[in-house]
């Protein structure tokens, strides 16, 4: 199997690792193994734990594990980050770098069998790997209320009502089995005006909501990002690309909390109490975007956010 992912900001990455130290490194999103392999390849590293949940990691991280004795691959979730550390021969380390670059890779969207793409027909699927949840199920068994409720608070659709009426409408004469299917019923909910205004496909939204959905990315964020805090080094770095805004306030409200700045009220974090003990010292004060040359090698870069926080 052929990796058809580009890292995205891999420069940026590296920027922030040691160039001599001997480090432990997490790579929490192991996909196609750019990250991995560039850093084993450059960096002194004592050992790089990569974490993937999609089963195909494994036959990405083949070549890598035959070359490095110091790389192991773990597959399942990251948010089970700190018992993934102290169920293997990584107990009771520490760690001076933990990586996350979310979403999907390319391996996962161009694999029309995958269901992730609007432009590619497929069965509705989605899963990411260790999921209990499917979006054909989503989309043929929900009650309206509740599918329109998850496009607008996942997708943030300003449509949601509209689409999930004419799914509902739509399956109640047939089961909606395909992604185009489902895309170009999509597609007729959208006013004109807006398709035009809008550079992105009418789908974008309502696909992204479903995924984060069945594969409970917000959540996987949240309880991964919390646990990162007991198993990193003083001084270690916790670096997180993003690509899109729900995921990046999760990112920035972490840091935030984590660095003593005061509570401002967010709906992602509403149980914290006003300040938290400051362990975190935030080193991007806005964050990296990619450059405008590697937007136009990879325009699948163009939403991505980097920011970095330090353990104090
Ligand atoms: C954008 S890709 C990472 C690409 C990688 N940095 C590279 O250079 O090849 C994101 C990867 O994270 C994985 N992933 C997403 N959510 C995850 C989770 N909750 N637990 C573990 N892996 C996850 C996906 O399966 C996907 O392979």
């Amino acid at each position: 199997m052929k990796n058809l992912h580009k890292s995205v900001m891999i420069n940026e990455i590296i920027s922030f690792l040691p160039l001599t130290k001997s480090i432990n490194i997490i790579d929490a999103t192991f996909g196609g193994g750019g990250y991995s392999k560039t850093i084993l390849e450059k960096f002194n590293v004592k050992h790089l734990l990569a974490i993937d949940r999609d089963p195909t990691s494994k036959i990405f991280a083949k070549k890598i594990e035959s070359k490095f004795s110091n790389f192991t691959l773990i597959n399942d979730k990251f948010s089970k980050i700190e018992e993934i550390v102290n169920n293997t021969e990584f107990k009771d380390k520490k760690f001076d770098i933990i990586l996350f670059d979310i979403g999907t890779s390319s391996n996962q969207i161009d694999n029309a069998q995958r269901g992730f793409s609007f432009n590619k027909s497929g069965p509705l699927d989605m899963q990411m790997g260790g999921s209990d949840k499917n979006a054909y199920d989503i989309i043929n068994k929900y009650e309206e209320k509740n599918l329109a409720d998850i496009i607008y608070q996942y997708g943030e659709e300003r449509y949601s009502r509209v689409i999930a009426k004419e799914i509902v409408k739509n399956r109640g004469v047939k089961f909606i089995n395909n992604t185009i299917e489902l895309s170009n019923i999509i597609k007729k909910c959208l006013p004109k005006k807006n398709k035009l205004k809008n550079k992105i496909h009418p789908a974008t939204k309502t696909f992204q909501a479903i995924r984060i959905y069945v594969n409970d990315e917000l959540n996987e964020l949240k309880t991964s990002l919390e646990k990162t805090l007991k198993i990193l080094n003083k001084d270690g770095l916790i670096l997180v690309v993003s690509f899109q805004s729900l995921e990046d306030r999760i990112v920035k409200d972490f840091f935030n909390h984590n660095s003593g700045k005061r509570w401002r009220s967010s709906r992602h974090y509403p149980e914290l109490p006003d300040k938290l003990a400051t362990q975190l010292k935030i080193i991007t004060k806005k964050p990296i975007l990619p450059s405008a040359s590697e937007i136009f090698e990879n325009p699948r870069s163009r939403s991505a956010k980097l920011r970095v926080a330090q353990k104090i």
